[in-house]
C-alpha cells in the first residue's frame, strides 16, 4: 500500500504515519525527519536545507524530488510506503505521479484536517525525541516522566521551527502551496478526508477504516 500524508504543518501527520507504518509493516519516509537528521550530521543537503527551513519555507524540488525517487526505490519499498511531508508543492505532486507511471499510482492520499488556530495550539506544545523521533504534546500528549522520551529515555526538545513567528510563516506557506495538492488527488480519486481534531486514536481508526474499506 502506497501512502501520502497531506495536512498542514502540526495536524499530526508524524503521529498517524508512524502508527500506520507499525500497523501495515511499510516504511515511514519522512522528508522533514531526513532533511534534520542531515542537519544534524551536517551533511551538504543538511547545510543547503536548513536557512530555508528555519525560515519556515520550502527546501528547493531539486534537492527533493530525487531524494525520495530514490528512497522510494529501495527494497524495503517493495511492499508499499507511507510518504509524509511529501509531496508537498504541485510539481513534487506530477513528478511522483511520473515516477509512478508504470508501477501504479499512490493509493491514497489521506488528508488530516486540522484549523488554522488548532495548528498553533499543537505546535507551541509539541516536543520531539531528537533520538527516536517520538512526538509528544506538553498538554493532549504528554511524556510519563516530564521532559523525557517514553520510548527510548533521552530529553525531548522543541523543534527549532515551531516559534510562534516560523509557524505562521509554514502555514502561510502550506495554504499556497500545498493545499492545492488537495484538489489534485480528489481529481485522481485518491483523496481521504479525516477529521484531524480527534483524539490521536480516533483519527487513526477512522484512517484505518478508509483504507480498509
Ligand atoms: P515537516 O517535518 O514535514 O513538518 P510539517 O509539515 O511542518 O509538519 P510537522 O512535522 O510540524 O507536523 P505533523 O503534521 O507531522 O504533526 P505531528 O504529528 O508532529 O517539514 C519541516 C520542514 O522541512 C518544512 O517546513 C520544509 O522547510 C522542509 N520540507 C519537508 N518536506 C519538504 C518537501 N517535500 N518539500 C520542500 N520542503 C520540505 O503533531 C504535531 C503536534 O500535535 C505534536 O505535539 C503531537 O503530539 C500533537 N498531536 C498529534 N496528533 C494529535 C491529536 N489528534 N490531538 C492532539 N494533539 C495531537
Ligand atoms: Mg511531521
Ligand atoms: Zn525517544
Amino acid at each position: 500500500m502506497k501512502i501520502i500524508m497531506l495536512g498542514a504543518p502540526g495536524a499530526g501527520k508524524g503521529t498517524q504515519a508512524k502508527m500506520l507504518a507499525d500497523k501495515f509493516g511499510i516504511p515511514h519516509i519522512s522528508t522533514g525527519d531526513i532533511f534534520r537528521m542531515n542537519i544534524k550530521e551536517g551533511t551538504e543537503l543538511g547545510k543547503k536545507a536548513k536557512a530555508y527551513m528555519d525560515a519556515g519555507g520550502l527546501v528547493p524540488d531539486e534537492l527533493t524530488v530525487d531524494l525520495v525517487l530514490d528512497r522510494i526505490s529501495k527494497d524495503d519499498c517493495v511492499k508499499g510506503y507511507i510518504l509524509d511531508g511529501f509531496p508537498r508543492t504541485l510539481n513534487q505532486a506530477e513528478k511522483l505521479t511520473e515516477a509512478l507511471a508504470e508501477s501504479g499510482n499512490i493509493d491514497f492520499a489521506v488528508n488530516v484536517d486540522v484549523p488554522d488556530d488548532a495548528i498553533v495550539v499543537r505546535m507551541s506544545g509539541r516536543r520531539v525525541c531528537p533520538s527516536c523521533g517520538a512526538s509528544y504534546h506538553i498538554v493532549n500528549i504528554p511524556t510519563k516522566v516530564e521532559g523525557i522520551c517514553d520510548r527510548c529515555g533521552s530529553e525531548v526538545i522543541q523543534r527549532a521551527d515551531d516559534s510562534a513567528e516560523t509557524v505562521q510563516k509554514r502555514l502561510a506557506v502550506y495554504h499556497e502551496q500545498t493545499q492545492p495538492l488537495i484538489d489534485y488527488y480528489k481529481g485522481l480519486g485518491l483523496e481521504v478526508e479525516i477529521d484531524g481534531t480527534q483524539e490521536m486514536e480516533k483519527v487513526f481508526q477512522d484512517i484505518v477504516e478508509r483504507l480498509e474499506a
